[in-house]
């Protein structure tokens, strides 16, 4: 069934969306990009051609491969191009009333048998399928960030979906040389849910004074192995995103370990949101992570 299919969309074409829309293209899929209007969509286009040049320089793609792969994407402000899509991936802002206008918009204009994904890392796939006329065929498709690089992709079915449409999806996933791993909808799926607690422990050591920012992400790369420490970690995921997980999980579970870091909080509220913005727990425009973490 998945061999059929040709045609795919990413609605949102920010860090994650403009990063789904490279591992589709590369993947061999014909993939449209949408986003609200012309400035977002210069911004996904350019995140994806930066993407791109890093993957050449890296010697991951050759320069024939990277031409083609920008050859495959239409970017365009229309959702209407949707309308022959054999699937869409949704990575909008995390925000339930901007999901219900994008799925509500998005269950008009594609074939009823297209499965619509959401990328959502902290609402719930459930919530998000109930907004549409097709409930059954709406499932999550969770990627990590930088997504052309991070191997899994969490494919999470809800109580109502059809086992076709979470098969539609692990196919999809693997069909783009992605690692899936079907897991049920609950707050955080299976990697934020053990991933996140853990940042926010971080944070918690670093507003206790315990130790310098570059001295924690330092220990846990230098101990565990890791690529980059849980402040870094941070900056890049995005403060604000990784509030909304760990808030969803202090909602659905109430543990300790789920209880905000009060820093955390204040940091999303001043606008320091990471990378994205230019400064979160490191400023970008001055000092970036030390090489040697
Ligand atoms: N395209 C293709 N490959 C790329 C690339 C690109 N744009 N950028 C980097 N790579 C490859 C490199 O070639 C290298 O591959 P290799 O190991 O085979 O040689 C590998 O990625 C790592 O690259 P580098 O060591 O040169 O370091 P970079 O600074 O370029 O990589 C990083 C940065 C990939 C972000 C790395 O630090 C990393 O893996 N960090 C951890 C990221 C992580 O944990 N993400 C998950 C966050 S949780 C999440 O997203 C869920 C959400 O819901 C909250």
């Amino acid at each position: 069934m998945v061999q059929e299919f040709h045609k795919v969309g990413v609605v949102g074409l920010g860090t994650m969306g403009a990063g789904i829309v490279e591992v589709f293209s590369a993947g061999g899929f014909e993939v449209t990009g949408v986003e609200i209007d012309e400035a977002a969509l210069g911004r996904g286009r350019a995140h994806l051609e930066k993407s791109l040049a890093k993957a050449v320089s890296k010697g991951k793609l050759t320069e024939d491969e990277q031409r083609a792969i920008l050859g495959r994407v239409t970017f365009t402000t229309s959702r209407d191009h949707l309308s022959d899509a054999d699937f869409v991936v949704e990575a909008v802002s995390e925000d339930i009333a901007v999901k219900r206008e994008v799925f509500t918009d998005l269950d008009h204009i594609c074939p009823p048998g297209t499965v619509l994904a959401t990328n959502t890392s902290s609402l719930s796939v459930t919530e998000i399928a109930a907004m549409t006329q097709r409930p059954t065929k709406v499932v999550g498709l969770h990627f990590f960030n930088p997504a052309p690089v991070m191997n899994l992709v969490e494919v999470a079915g809800t109580v109502i979906s059809e086992e076709w449409a979470v098969e539609i999806a692990t196919e999809i996933a693997k069909r783009v040389g992605k690692t899936p791993v079907v897991v049920s909808d609950r707050a955080g799926f299976v990697a934020n849910a053990l991933l996140v607690p853990y940042l926010n422990h971080a944070v918690s050591v670093y507003e206790r004074g315990i130790a310098s920012r570059e001295e924690i992400d330092s220990a846990v790369v230098k101990s565990a192995g890791m690529p980059m420490g849980p402040l870094a970690l941070l900056d890049l995921i995005g403060i604000d995103v990784a509030l909304a997980v760990i808030d969803v999980l202090w909602a659905e579970f109430r543990g300790p370990r789920h209880a905000v870091a009060p820093l955390l909080r204040r940091m999303a509220t001043a606008g320091l949101l990471g990378r994205k913005s230019g400064r979160g727990f490191y400023d970008y425009s001055r000092d970036e992570p030390p090489e040697e973490q």
